[in-house]
């Protein structure tokens, strides 16, 4: 490989199937907190420029429906939801929620003869896991517009899930919006060399803490990991761990479309967290962090204190990212450098093997033959 190689968000993946704009689809992806999703209000949500309307039944399952309604595109989220079948606002046609089932069309008389249960509102599968509303985005082709019922598909993958390690834990969930095509998003979540110089804080790193650290990554199903290690001492939070007086380890991973998982073990402690960014469409993405912990569970303040920091953080990466934006309107050449980019780099080598997978029907070749020891400093 190069000692550098350009990237742009059109990788050869960008037009294949699987790939809208650089876009995964055929996976599940987090479209609203749970929380924000109450009754029977309808709220509308957007995962890779498909807007959606969601909502909960009478029994509080969440549903996901395409926000435009079959019959002259409404989105049915100006609709009314009673709690069992959802009414178009512009002429009234009454759907099921879960199926997208037409049941009434008010309009017709006793004479027509459409077969009103042969028409569909588009729906997706949609799942309640860690305090999200992961919806699951199948291929254009494999969805059921209109006048077809529901594909028999082949079983979905899982919905993620946050590892958690003991029965009794905090959770906190923070994010931002980014004004990017997620590859910016999701390759600046992997990039270890912006630490000390966008995450400076006196109690945190400074730029003087720069050293050179050299780690072992390895594959793993659709993505890969950088094994377990005792964590570099530059960091506050791993000095705090201190205090336990047990062997500190983490464990970081990478799994398309879009996840980063961290676990910090410390003895029976624990700190787990997932962030996601989720492409909400061609140049908008979103961060959901999502962290769970016994460390220090019974510290008073400890979720307040706890988000004031991810906050910070958070917002460190997205005003970076908005800055970030504005030169990437010019569509600018860019680079990606060995070792640092190197996640970077295989990123868009895991997009581009999944999508080629799809295509083809055969097993995806992963790009990462075996473990490899990465260097940079950072
Ligand atoms: S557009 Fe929805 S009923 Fe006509
Ligand atoms: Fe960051």
């Amino acid at each position: 490989m190069s000692d550098f190689a350009p990237a742009t968000t059109e990788t050869p993946s960008s037009n294949v199937k699987g790939a809208g704009q650089g876009m995964l689809f055929g996976f599940w992806y987090p479209a609203l907190r749970s929380a924000e999703v109450r009754g029977r209000r309808l709220k509308q949500a957007m995962l890779l420029g498909v807007p959606l309307c969601i909502g909960r039944d009478a029994r509080g399952h969440a549903f996901a429906l395409h926000d435009s309604c079959p019959h002259r595109g409404m989105p049915l989220s100006f609709g009314h939801f009673d709690g069992d079948t959802l009414e178009c606002c512009y002429h009234g046609w009454r759907f099921e929620p879960k199926t997208g089932q037409c049941r009434e069309i008010p309009s017709l008389t006793a004479r027509d003869k459409l077969r009103v249960d042969r028409i569909f509102a588009t729906s997706f599968a949609c799942e309640e896991q860690d305090g999200y509303i992961w919806v699951y985005l199948p291929d254009p082709e494999d969805r059921h517009p209109g006048s077809r019922p529901p594909l028999a598909q082949d079983p979905l993958p899982v919905c993620p899930r946050l590892p958690i390690f003991s029965p009794r834990y905090r959770i906190t969930r923070l994010s931002a919006e980014l004004p990017c095509h997620v590859d910016h998003g999701i390759i600046g979540l992997m990039d270890p060399a912006h630490g000390p110089f966008v995450h400076q804080a006196w109690w945190w790193r400074s730029r003087q803490s720069i050293h050179e650290k050299e780690k072992v990554f390895e594959p793993i199903p659709n993505g890969f990991r950088i094994r377990a290690h005792t964590p570099s001492s530059n960091s506050a939070f791993y000095r705090i761990l201190g205090v336990y007086g047990e062997p500190i380890t983490t464990k970081i991973e990478f799994v398309l479309p879009n996840m980063r998982f961290e676990e910090i073990r410390c003895g029976p402690k624990w700190f787990s967290s997932r962030t996601t960014v989720t492409p909400i469409a061609a140049e908008r993405c979103r961060i959901d962090f999502c962290a769970a912990w016994n460390v220090f569970r019974r510290a008073p303040f400890i979720v307040p204190a706890f988000r004031l920091f991810g906050r910070m953080f958070i917002e460190q990466d997205q005003r970076t990212m908005e800055k970030q934006a504005l030169g990437l309107k010019h569509n600018p050449s860019l680079m990606l450098i060995d070792d640092a980019d190197r996640p970077a780099k295989w990123y868009f080598q895991l997009k581009a093997a999944y999508c080629e997978s799809k295509r083809t029907g055969q097993p995806m070749q992963h790009p990462i033959a075996g473990p490899v020891t990465l260097r940079w400093r950072s």
